[in-house]
């Protein structure tokens, strides 16, 4: 209970932030969403395959009160911007970006329940834009703390309640914030279990666990720290690619969903589509869907040898096939496999900059962040970032 112990330090210093801005007030709650890894099963929660999320003990946090204002506050220490509005601003295109988030959020609650206003101090650790779902983070913390002020549908253990809510988010993300993503994200914010991985199947929301042992192993995140913005990258066109795929093999196949496609009838697929880049999309769906299977047996079996062959597979079809990579991620993909400590490496969330994941043994993690920052550095005058990973439990109360 590490992590907890952490959250219980860093809860006495969130509430001293919030009463710096709002002043003293002892109606206080206190609340944090986990940001999150994809252990492999990439881009295809949005053609309802099977991904394998675990969430990480970075977050967001968000401390709330009721306020007798007639309108709402919400301070955001990473912005450093204090914003006040009322329920007849709220609006998918108001011009303060970050605000959206929460407006999302109580654009959906208002239609089932009253608000009414409060403060909100919003503070996070997790990097933003790169790849370790910030945004699901941030929405699944302004939901379950609004749901919670406002007595709506709060229950801290009930499946059904964290489910509809990650549905809820991904919404938000799709009609409010322009980002046509898939579920994977939001469900394991809301869902996360400690230690454990989780399978996903997006198309039927059925969750299966397992525990994540590496034994002398384990995984090293590595932040590019290439900026980039998910919003204005080519994520939107990947789905809209997938979607016509789809559209073409319903004519000659009975599928409901490209993750209805077994590996043997992936030629006979590729055959009725037209397009060569749309070929390669397909191949890349097809692919990752198997090689999700496999990673899962593999961390069953803890064979991470096994399992480190599976996640470079995954990143050299995100780069060959699918064409999310880019020069930052495959540089740091080509120097993690020359070292021979590496087991695996891959990108991990949407791709297009931000972070990997390195499956190695604790006991090189030091060697090789210094082998390879410095290589890092000459070649793009960028300074690679860290982080090791504690499997946590999704969005709570602390
Ligand atoms: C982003 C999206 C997810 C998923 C990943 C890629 O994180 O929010 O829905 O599509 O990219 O696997």
């Amino acid at each position: 209970m590490q992590s907890d112990l952490i959250q219980q330090k860093n809860k006495k210093k969130l509430i001293k932030n919030f009463e710096k801005v709002f002043g003293s007030n002892k109606n206080l709650s206190v609340f944090f969403a986990p940001g999150r890894i994809n252990i492999i099963g990439e881009h295809i929660d949005y053609c309802g395959g099977k991904v394998l999320p675990a969430a990480i003990d970075k977050g967001t946090f968000v401390v709330i009160s009721p306020s007798s204002k007639k309108y709402f506050s919400c301070f955001s220490k990473n912005e450093n911007d204090l914003v006040n509005f009322t329920s007849k601003e709220i609006s998918a295109k108001y011009p303060i970006f970050w605000v959206r988030y929460l407006m999302g959020v109580l654009q959906h609650l208002q239609t089932k329940t009253k608000t009414s206003p409060c403060n909100i101090y919003i503070e996070g650790n997790l990097p933003l834009e790169s790849g370790l779902s910030s945004s699901a983070s941030l929405l699944l913390v302004l939901s379950w703390a609004l749901q919670y002020l406002s007595d709506f549908r709060y229950n801290e253990n009930d499946f059904e309640n964290r489910k509809q809510t990650a549905l809820v988010c991904q919404k938000i993300e799709n009609q409010f914030i322009g980002l046509q993503c898939g579920i994977m994200d939001q469900a394991v914010v809301a869902l996360a279990k400690q230690n454990n991985v989780m399978l996903l199947d997006c198309e039927k929301f059925e969750l299966e666990w397992l525990e994540c042992n590496l034994g002398e192993d384990t995984f090293l995140i590595v932040n590019s720290n290439k900026p980039r913005s998910l919003i204005e990258s080519k994520y939107n066109q990947r789905k809209q690619e997938t979607d016509q795929c789809l559209l073409w093999l319903q004519r000659k196949m009975q599928i409901t969903s490209l993750a209805g496609i077994p590996t043997e009838q992936l030629e006979e697929a590729l055959s009725f589509i037209p397009v060569k880049t749309l070929q390669k999309r397909l191949k890349h769906q097809v692919t990752e869907n198997q090689r999700v299977k496999l990673a899962y047996q593999q961390i069953a079996a803890k064979d991470n040898i096994g399992l480190g062959k599976t996640l470079k597979e995954s990143h050299l079809s995100l780069r060959e096939n699918y064409e999310v990579t880019g020069k930052e991620l495959d540089l740091i993909f080509d120097y993690s496999i020359q070292n021979k400590s590496v087991k695996g490496v891959r990108m991990t969330g949407a791709g297009f900059a931000g972070c990997l994941i390195v499956l190695l043994p604790k006991n090189e993690v030091e060697n090789y962040q210094n082998q390879i920052q410095g290589k890092y550095q000459a070649a793009t005058g960028l300074k690679l970032s860290f982080y090791s990973t504690t499997f946590t439990q999704g969005v709570r109360k602390i």
